[in-house]
């Protein structure tokens, strides 16, 4: 058994502090389209060995505003936006049906660098969420019909149970079929922030931010 961690000294939190001294990004810079900026730093997090460096943190909010964030992985981006996958039934999945806006934030930590993108969100088409399942390891298709994702269940036996009830109701070498209620949203920005951080706090925030039928690039205060 690995040895239990002693908690954090909360009094420790408001001592953690690290100076940015980076190298700052101008206007100039940056690429025409905030999707071709955001492909040149998910390569830098890639080069730099980041963690999951297509994760993004999901903010979204329910019908009376109240707001939820979690993880989610971005798996597409072009002009059109941001794709990641989910349940449909999830708690995120119920609040973009009501509230259709969402933002995402990339934390990219050790470049002292985040990216957010905020907008409209709408479920991608089948066909497209239809070809990304069938690319998925047959694991995480069954994994995807056995959780009742943000529900409530009583031990983790709920879902080896129904993960191996999907299991031999498709065997291996049996296609595995999308489940209905999974699959795939896109976020259409109206803004992307790329943030840099610099010395003393005095950080770089250069905004892509949609204004009719093109983008405005625009620095912002940190
Ligand atoms: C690194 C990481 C990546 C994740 N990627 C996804 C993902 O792509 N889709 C997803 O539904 N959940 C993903 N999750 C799990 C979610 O953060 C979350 O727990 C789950 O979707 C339920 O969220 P909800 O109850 O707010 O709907 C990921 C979690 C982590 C830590």
């Amino acid at each position: 058994m690995p040895e239990t961690p002693s908690p954090l000294d909360p009094t420790l939190v408001a001592l953690m502090r690290n100076e940015y001294a980076t190298t700052g990004i101008a206007p100039g810079d940056l690429a025409a389209d905030w999707y071709t900026q955001l492909g040149r730093w998910l390569a830098d997090a890639t080069a730099a060995g980041l963690p999951e460096p297509n994760a993004m943190v999901l903010a979204t909010a329910d019908a009376a505003g109240r707001p939820a964030s979690r993880t989610v992985l971005l798996k597409g981006y072009d002009a059109a936006g941001l794709v990641f996958f989910t349940n449909y039934r999830s708690a995120k999945g119920t609040q973009l049906t009501a509230n259709p806006y969402a933002s995402v934030t990339f934390p990219w930590y050790g470049l002292h660098r985040q990216a957010h993108a905020a907008g409209r969100v709408a479920p991608v088409p089948a066909d497209e969420s239809d070809a990304y399942f069938a690319s998925r390891p047959r694991g995480a298709q069954l994994g995807a019909w056995s959780s009742p994702q943000s529900t409530v269940i009583t031990g983790r036996d709920v879902l080896d149970d129904s993960f191996a009830a999907y299991a031999e109701r498709w065997p291996e070498g049996t296609p595995v079929p999308r489940p209905p209620h999974w699959g795939g949203f896109r976020l259409v920005p109206e803004t992307v922030e790329f943030w840099q951080g610099r010395e003393n706090r005095v950080h770089d925030r250069l905004r892509y931010r949609r204004d009719g039928g093109s983008w405005v690039l625009e620095r912002l205060a940190p």
